[in-house]
């Protein structure tokens, strides 16, 4: 496992020796060569097959058996694990003659520990194909455990994303996985990442390789009534930074170099027009459902419309990319002290999309310069009338309409909040050095001090 210092060094290399481009993030040892153009002309689109409906869980078994399965690995949590969604996955197996066992001790935010307890379960099981049911970290753990499973050879860093591991493509043939969300949410049902919060170094990193793409992704509406406000109210904030993050990436033909294989362009290839208009959908859904869906947990069209939104948000970043609030977020929530948020167990946590959304308003005005019409853009289509505005306002008119969301769904006022001082900021900015992967799809580079000056402005937010 790699020390504390071996991975700053790492970083510090990587840092001074590499390029520059968000390609080299997690290319591994793969060499670009000279004549690859400096900047990318391309861009493409990948996605998981998504089936969506009403109560179309019931489906799962006779896919599973299309898929020829015999032995199933159904993932969840200890939460979910007696809840409608699973109950629905399991009758559904159970009517179609599916064998399968079931591993419910997905960690809520998983870490390294948590995905090698899942991985060795999976070992252990000689399964088939894989079922995830729940929430980002239901579905994140479930790649994770379907990739070592089929590589039990590989040292767990051999596939994390370069400068914390190696960086390594993913080149093992994968089981069929089937993901079923049950929040909206991170959209991991369709994107070739898995997030783990790496303890050594209490930071988040990830995997990313389009084979981890689940198979299949089956979107319920249904699983979204049982979802606690809390839960709705964090995970909708990272659909809005999805959205809003994956809109205002750097433009895909300024990332570079181009590939010198198309096999080698990377996953996150920062915002292009076919992921604006999945973002663009999302924001205007955002607009008119995601107080509703938060405040009305039998409001079934607003909850159904964030499942929905969450679904294409996913689309959006898995193909675009999401930049500063995420970067910054890993290690807020890797170096967590107190807080415990209700409704996701009883262990110090800050949920993902609170750790997201906490530094937007200061990101965005930081990142306004760099395309002001579109940033204006968002704000409009969250809600706010931009008719005879500069462009220099910008900036300030997209982070006040983020902090009347924010404010709106009762959003803790800054880091400080979250049990931070400015006495952190200098280890939170180490922590978000390493994710030089979303760092780099920022349309405007960013020095330390800027990353410092973010967290400082975020401290308190209202
Ligand atoms: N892979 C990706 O592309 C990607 C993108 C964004 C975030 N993430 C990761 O996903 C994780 C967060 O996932 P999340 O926000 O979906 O939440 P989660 O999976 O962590 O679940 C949060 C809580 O909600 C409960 N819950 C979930 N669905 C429920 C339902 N329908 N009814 C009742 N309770 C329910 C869970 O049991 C849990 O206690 C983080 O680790 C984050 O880093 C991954
Ligand atoms: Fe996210």
């Amino acid at each position: 496992m790699a020390s504390r210092k071996r991975v700053f060094d790492l970083l510090r290399t990587i840092n001074v020796a590499s390029c520059q481009c968000p390609a080299h993030g997690y290319r591994g040892n793969i060499h670009v060569t000279n004549d690859t153009p400096l900047k990318d002309y391309a861009f493409e689109i990948k996605n998981s097959t998504v089936r969506y409906g009403l109560g179309v869980t019931r489906e799962v078994g006779m896919d599973l058996v299309n898929f020829g399965a015999k032995n199933v690995c159904v993932m969840t949590d200890s939460n979910l694990v007696s809840l409608n969604p699973v109950k629905a996955v399991l009758d559904s197996l159970t009517k179609n003659g599916i064998n399968y066992q079931v591993y419910d001790k997905v960690r809520v935010e998983p870490t390294d520990t948590s995905f090698k307890d899942a991985v060795v379960f999976a070992k252990n099981g000689n399964f088939d194909s894989f079922v995830a049911v729940g929430g980002g970290s239901v579905m994140d753990t479930c790649k994770a455990a379907n990739l070592y499973y089929c590589d039990p050879e590989a040292d767990f860093l051999d596939y994390v994303n370069a400068p914390i591991g190696k960086g390594k493509p993913v080149f093992v043939q994968l089981k069929p996985m089937i993901a079923i969300p049950t929040t909206s949410g991170t959209g991991s049902e369709t994107t070739g990442t898995c997030i783990f919060d790496f303890e050594e170094i209490h930071a988040k990193t990830g995997i990313s390789h389009t084979a981890l793409r689940p198979h299949l992704a089956i979107i319920d509406p249904l699983h979204t009534l049982t979802l606690p406000e809390t839960v709705a109210n964090y995970s909708g904030f990272d659909v809005f930074c999805h959205a809003l993050e994956s809109f205002t990436a750097i433009p895909y033909n300024e990332r570079g170099p181009a590939p010198p294989n198309p096999a080698l362009r990377p996953t996150y290839q920062g915002s292009n027009p076919i992921s604006d208009a999945w973002a663009r959908f999302c924001l205007q859904t955002i607009q008119k459902y995601f107080t509703r869906s938060v405040y009305k947990a039998d409001d079934i069209e607003a909850r159904s419309s964030m499942h929905l939104a969450s679904t294409m948000a996913g689309v959006g970043i898995g193909n675009a990319g999401v930049h500063l609030c995420h970067g910054l977020a890993y290690p807020i929530a890797g170096n967590v002290k107190s807080f415990v948020a209700k409704d996701y167990g009883t262990a110090p946590i800050i949920p993902h999309g609170l750790s997201v959304v906490v530094t937007a308003p200061a990101v965005f005005r930081f990142t306004a310069a760099s395309d002001p019409e579109k940033h204006l853009e968002a704000a409009n289509l969250l809600g706010a009338d931009i008719s005879g505005k500069k462009k220099s306002d910008a900036g300030e008119i997209l982070a006040d309409t983020i902090l009347k969301y924010m404010e709106a769904l009762k959003i803790e006022n800054g880091l400080s909040q979250l049990g931070y001082s400015s006495d952190d900021v200098p280890s939170l900015v180490k922590g978000a050095l390493p994710q030089q992967r979303l760092l780099q799809l920022t349309p405007i580079p960013q020095s330390e001090e800027d990353l410092s000056m973010l967290l400082e402005n975020s401290l308190t937010v209202y």
